[in-house]
């Protein structure tokens, strides 16, 4: 197969593309527009292969995206390309809206035309694969807060998004969902819980925590690090991207996640020890430079994922326990600190995740 990844320079996109080039017999064409979460350092493995193409497009360039369809003739595209860090999304919704919202229905649109002239075979055999998030479908009873049993998100949960990034990935959704009832695009979407692992741009929680420690700095959690996410290492979800877009069946979704609900306070206490064990401090813990910073505006208090579906019906499952995958990724960071340091001196300034808010 020709599979055409949007996004495949982003921290789960350079996943993908590094699964498929490794694992399969089947070539890339990575679009991406190189935002500031795109590194073409995270695909340094596999850059000269011959299987492999790179091509600088906005999604929202339809003259582009109609020669790059024309030019490569894929069999497949996986769509992961998007603006995808909730705080940015507070401060500045516009780029979401357009990647997001506009950027994919001028794919669609791209996608549609595209396929409606190949040959009936070729038709059918086309693939959609829209990748999204849990957070689609807003937040879940916390413990705290619920007695008993807990629910879970499962393919037939409703959308109720809180923050622009969720409402802007539930559009798309909505977008994709369309353009297979409506025109018959061959499509199907997954709905992914938190990931983390290698390559992970450090304004997000695990990279973030991981460098500050290391680095001496604090440790910044926000409201009181109650908040429950299900984690997911990052070469799992790959994996099931790939199993979904090869055996998937079309106008289904699937939930994938990796059954790892953990509060945030937990996951930096764990990264805490972990860094305690293999690069202790002369004096003291990591646990010590943790501080507590101004909740999130409408902060979801849970996310968990049921992934019954996809392991019941193509056979998925994690292979990583968040153990670990959480000793992998510190580990990763260690020896990599060539890759992080550049990407903290180019254009990433490290001014979210709270950090201008430290008390
Ligand atoms: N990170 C997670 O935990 C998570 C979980 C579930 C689903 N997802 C979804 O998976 C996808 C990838 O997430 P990620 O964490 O790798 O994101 P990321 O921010 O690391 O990467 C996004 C990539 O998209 C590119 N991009 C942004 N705007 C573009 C545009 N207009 N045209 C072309 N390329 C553009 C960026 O340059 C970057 O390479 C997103 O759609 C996200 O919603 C992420």
């Amino acid at each position: 197969m020709k599979i055409l990844v949007t996004g495949g320079a982003g921290f789960i996109g350079s996943a993908v593309v590094r699964h498929i080039i490794n694992n399969s017999h089947d070539s890339v064409i990575n679009i991406d527009k190189l935002t500031y979460a795109g590194n073409l350092e995270s695909l340094k493995t596999i850059a000269n292969n011959i299987r492999y193409t790179f091509e600088k497009i906005d999604i929202c360039d339809r003259s582009e995206l109609d020669r790059v369809f024309a030019q490569y003739q894929p069999d497949a595209v996986m769509h992961l390309a998007a603006e995808s860090h909730v705080d940015r999304s507070i401060t500045g919704p516009t780029d979401f809206i357009q990647t997001n919202i506009v950027g994919t229905y001028t794919l669609l649109e791209a996608v549609r035309q595209y396929w409606g002239q190949l040959e009936a075979e070729r038709k059918v055999a086309f693939r959609f694969h829209h990748i999204s998030t849990d957070e689609v479908y807003g937040d879940l009873p916390h413990p705290d807060e619920v007695a008993g049993q807990l629910p879970l998100f499962t393919e037939r949960t409703a959308y109720a998004p809180s923050s622009p990034y969720s409402a802007s990935k539930a559009s798309s959704d909505h977008l994709v969902r369309a353009w297979h009832r409506t025109y018959g695009l061959p499509t199907i979407i997954t709905n992914c819980s938190n990931n983390y692992g290698p390559y992970h741009f450090p304004e997000k929680l695990i990279p973030l925590v991981i460098l500050n420690a290391i680095e001496g700095k604090q440790l910044p959690i926000y409201g009181k690090g109650d908040q429950i996410r299900d984690w997911l290492y990052v070469e799992d979800h790959a994996r099931a991207l790939y199993k979904v877009v090869t055996e998937g069946i079309v106008g289904e979704t699937y939930n994938i996640g990796g059954h790892n609900e953990k509060k945030n306070i937990e996951v930096v206490k764990m990264i805490c020890n972990i860094l305690d064990e293999i690069q202790p401090k002369a004096i003291g813990s990591y646990s010590e430079q943790i501080c507590y910073v101004t909740d999130r505006p409408g902060h979801d208090r849970r996310y968990a994922i049921d992934a019954t579906k996809i392991a019941q019906e193509l056979g998925w499952k994690p292979e990583e326990t968040f153990s670990t995958g959480l000793h992998k990724t510190v580990t990763w960071y260690l020896k990599n600190e060539q890759w992080w340091q550049r990407v903290r001196s180019g254009k990433y300034q490290g001014i979210r995740l709270g950090l201008g808010e430290i008390k």
